[in-house]
């Protein structure tokens, strides 16, 4: 991890408004090891940054105030509705960096959405992972990546990779990061669905799963080295043979219509397709931006998703943009 900043001061727009982006993740392998005594699952996951990406904007404010535009804008949607107050990773991260750094938490802080909450797409560490970068910028709180780094897994498991982006080995509950260096482009398709899944409940429906005996241990079998061989050298097929996520049966378990929506894209052509994360995203393989493009508008008209995205990853991690 380099010393240097990640942002630093000197960046300010000139009403003294400072943004930066981060991106979605898929977790192109996702195995669920057991419960710990602190209340996380030890995993063994592979992290793919895609070209989804939500904006925080910072600017000089006194005390804290949040607001939201774009994706979960609206009221009242379950488990994809944004809060707009400390409930919201990104004044969390507010704090946390204010804390760290000795300054006063003073900023207005805006989220641009357009990652959806609740999807298994680590949109609120992509915002909280913003926002520590934004927000180091506008304070000039000169702290280092690994600094960052740090102040991000308090956050959550998800936030280190936001920060970081690319293509990682993820261990310990996920916030432990090793890159791997992948320079080809992988194209993928997001169905994504109306009504969020909360994460907690997903992994305890795995929990649940298992103590029944529903599910064996380690239904992504194929352990995260297939998976990070195909992601750096292809072809789509390979890496296609290996994906597996374990939180898979339980999202299905929790969402039966998951089902469709996964036939629904191999049957459009996607190379393979699993959930993503904790659901109830579906992420669609593509053979390249083309074949994307093209299953991106099948699956648009096949009445299962709310809303297809053409991504494609890796893409890098939390930076100033502007
Ligand atoms: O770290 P984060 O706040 O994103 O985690 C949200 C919840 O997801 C945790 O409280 C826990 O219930 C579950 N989780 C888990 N094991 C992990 C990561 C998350 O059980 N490795």
């Amino acid at each position: 991890m380099s010393n240097a900043t990640a942002g630093g001061p000197g960046r300010l727009a000139g009403n003294g408004a400072v943004s930066a982006r981060a991106p979605a993740k898929i977790n192109v392998h996702l195995g669920v090891g057991p419960l710990r005594p602190d209340g996380f699952h030890e995993l063994q996951t592979v992290f793919l940054a895609v070209s989804l990406f939500d904006t925080v904007t910072v600017r000089p404010g006194d005390g804290l105030s949040l607001s939201l535009h774009g994706e979960g804008s609206e009221a009242g949607r379950g488990a994809g509705s944004v809060p707009t107050d400390r409930g919201n990773l990104v004044w969390q991260a507010a704090e946390l960096l204010a804390r760290h750094a000795g300054v006063r938490p003073d900023a207005h802080l805006r989220i641009d959405k357009s990652i959806p909450a609740a999807a298994g797409l680590a949109g609120g560490s992509a915002d909280a992972a913003a926002a520590l970068v934004a927000l180091d910028a506008l304070w000039g709180t000169r702290a280092t990546r690994g600094d960052l780094t740090r102040l991000a897994a308090e956050l959550g498991s998800d936030v280190p990779f936001s920060l970081l982006g690319g293509v990682a080995l993820g261990t310990g509950r996920g916030e432990q990061l090793s890159p791997v260096l992948a320079r080809r482009r992988w194209d993928w398709v997001l169905g994504i669905a109306g009504e969020g899944l909360s994460t907690p409940t997903v992994f305890r429906e795995l929990d649940a799963m298992r103590a029944a005996g529903a599910v064996p241990d380690g239904a992504a079998e194929a352990g995260t080295e297939p998976v990070i061989a195909a992601l750096r050298s292809g072809p789509p097929s390979a890496l296609a043979a290996v994906l597996g996520n374990d939180l898979q049966a339980p999202a299905l378990r929790l969402r039966p219509e998951l089902g469709r929506a996964l036939r629904a894209a191999t049957d459009a052509g996607a190379r393979a397709a699993l959930v993503s994360g904790s659901g109830p995203t579906v992420a669609a393989l593509a053979e390249d931006d083309a074949a994307a493009v093209a299953l991106a508008a099948e699956l648009a008209g096949a009445g299962v998703f709310r809303t297809v995205r053409a991504v494609h990853g890796p893409v890098h991690g939390a930076r100033l943009v502007g």
